[in-house]
């Protein structure tokens, strides 16, 4: 019996300074504006990818079985089923994953998550044991992310360390991801601050589709080509309050969006308004400057700079 050999993956979160919220629609996966994001490269997704002869993909989280009908697993296994029908691999697999950090600790799995499948499953299928190996075989980087971001958005971000930019553009196939500044330009951290660990009520994915439904839709895709220029200033000279006002003000008007569309989407908890307004009092009376970010959802990411 051939011994069956497996391949690891590890791809490390991010966190959005400028999010990603909505979708151009009738396009796979094109946001409606570019993001800016941060890799956190603490938090990471482990996942091993082995080929098998079984008739069905077989995925394992924490040594626990999922199956396709858990909402939790639906994403995993038609990522699977895509990747194996866009790439022509008929052979199933057997997934094997794991996070560095607790789930529903509010990291963004998903990117992270999405990463790691998406690299060891073309790693199995292809019997590539590194990146070098994957080039050899036309993966590129870019390539890679490509095939994350069609399973989250947000996971093209994590194939690159540092600060991180996903450009939108016309069309699908034009759309950028550029690693900005190395993660030692600039020595930040995100603390977060874990409020609930409930199953968020509205995944992200189904937030990106009501998006445009707010009236505050436009004018915050519209606000963002000059926020962004500004934060990327705000980087180059590594000024954390200009930064820490423009990543507030786009995580606020982000949850404006949300809150405003049809259906509403609230992820706020009375806890996390709590923790904001105690933030901003430490900042105004000087004791600390940190600033807050939130994704879809309820934790609250203090960013502040390491030292
Ligand atoms: C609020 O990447 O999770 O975290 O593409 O539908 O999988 P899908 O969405 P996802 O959206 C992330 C939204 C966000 C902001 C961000 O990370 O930019």
């Amino acid at each position: 019996m051939t011994p069956t050999i497996q391949y690891i993956a590890e791809v490390p979160s991010n966190i959005a300074l400028i999010k990603y919220w909505g979708k151009v629609p009738g396009h796979e996966q094109l946001p409606t504006n570019d993001s800016l994001s941060f890799t956190l490269d603490q938090t990471s997704t482990q996942t091993l990818a082995s080929v098998t002869d079984a008739g069905s993909f077989q995925v394992f989280y924490d040594q626990h079985q999922l199956f396709e009908s858990d909402p939790f697993a639906k994403k995993i296994f038609s990522h699977l089923k895509f990747l194996a029908k866009e790439l022509h691999f008929n052979r199933k697999l057997v997934i094997r994953t794991k996070n560095s950090f607790p789930s529903g600790c509010g990291i963004a799995s998903s990117a992270s998550g999405m990463g790691a499948l998406t690299l060891a499953s073309v790693a199995a299928w292809t019997q590539s044991s590194s990146l070098e190996e994957l080039e050899d075989q036309g993966f590129y980087r870019e390539k890679l992310a490509r095939l994350a971001r069609l399973g989250s958005g947000s996971a093209c971000r994590s194939f690159w360390g540092g600060f991180v930019q996903w450009q939108t553009a016309e069309s699908e196939s034009l759309q950028l991801v550029k690693p900005l500044w190395p993660s030692n330009h600039w020595d930040l951290s995100d603390i977060v601050v874990i409020v609930s660990n409930k199953t968020k009520p509205v995944s992200s994915s189904s937030g990106h589709l009501t998006a445009p439904s707010s009236s505050l839709f436009r004018p915050r895709v519209a606000a963002i080509p000059e926020r962004m220029n500004s934060l990327k200033a705000a980087i180059e000279k590594r000024d954390f309050e200009s930064l820490g006002r423009i990543i507030e003000q786009d995580s606020t008007e982000m949850h404006g969006v949300m809150m405003s569309s049809t259906p509403p989407i609230s992820y706020y908890l009375d806890e996390t308004i709590e923790f904001l307004e105690w933030l901003k009092s430490k900042r105004y009376s000087e004791e600390f400057t940190a600033y807050a970010t939130l994704d879809a959802g309820p934790n609250i990411h203090v960013i502040c700079e390491t030292k």
